[in-house]
């Protein structure tokens, strides 16, 4: 089973960008968690340019997505909303149609008590209308600079609730599987 995470933080130091390493690390085998190289890579959306020449790096994150079985996508809170960087990816895969009918996990990690629920909110509503299967349970990491040092989550409840995101996505894989007739590992 594949999921490719995605997160929408570019900071070095990015608490999110921890909590994706701590969901690669509590993704056992025979599932992977592939963690996107950066979508800082990706040139702001234009219709004109998807339309004329598509560019390498949106033809790589399409077919990335289009390969995953699921997604983890971890978002920072920006001005009660995800991110640009998030927003601009999700814009190029619109036109690609990779990621409908696709799972889709969501979390949040934020320093402030709100734990970055309006990001996740958002990110909902427009993954929902790109077709995506946005899993109804989620991960909010509210305070995450006290469960959140060095690069790593600490913070073990945190990091219980993170595995328990993981098997509900991978549940929700095997039973889009069985839906379809696929066999589910
Ligand atoms: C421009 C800007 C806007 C922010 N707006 C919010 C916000 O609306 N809600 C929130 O919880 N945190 C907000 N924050 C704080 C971020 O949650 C915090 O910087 C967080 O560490 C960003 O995620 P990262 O560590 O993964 O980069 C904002 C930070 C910046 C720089």
């Amino acid at each position: 089973m594949k999921i490719l995470g995605l997160c929408g933080s570019l900071r070095s130091g990015s608490l999110n960008a921890a909590v994706l390493r701590a969901a690669a690390e509590l993704t056992p085998p025979p599932r992977e968690l592939a963690v996107d190289p950066g979508l800082d890579r990706l040139p702001f959306f234009n219709a004109d340019v998807e339309q004329t020449a598509l560019p390498e790096v949106v033809a790589e994150l399409r077919a990335a997505v289009g390969a995953a079985d699921a997604l983890l996508i971890v978002t920072p809170e920006y001005a009660h909303g995800t991110s640009g960087v998030l927003k601009n990816a999700l814009e190029w895969l619109v036109g690609g149609g990779e990621i409908a009918a696709k799972p889709v996990a969501l979390a949040s990690a934020s320093p402030a008590i709100t734990g970055g629920d309006r990001a996740r909110a958002w990110l909902a509503e427009t993954l929902t209308v790109m077709g995506a299967q946005v899993i109804p349970q989620d991960l909010r990491i509210p305070q995450a600079t006290l469960k959140i040092a060095d690069g790593r989550v600490t913070d073990e409840p945190t990091r219980e609730a993170l595995a328990a995101l993981m098997d509900d996505l991978a549940h929700a894989v095997a039973e889009a599987r069985e839906a379809s007739g696929t066999f589910a590992s």
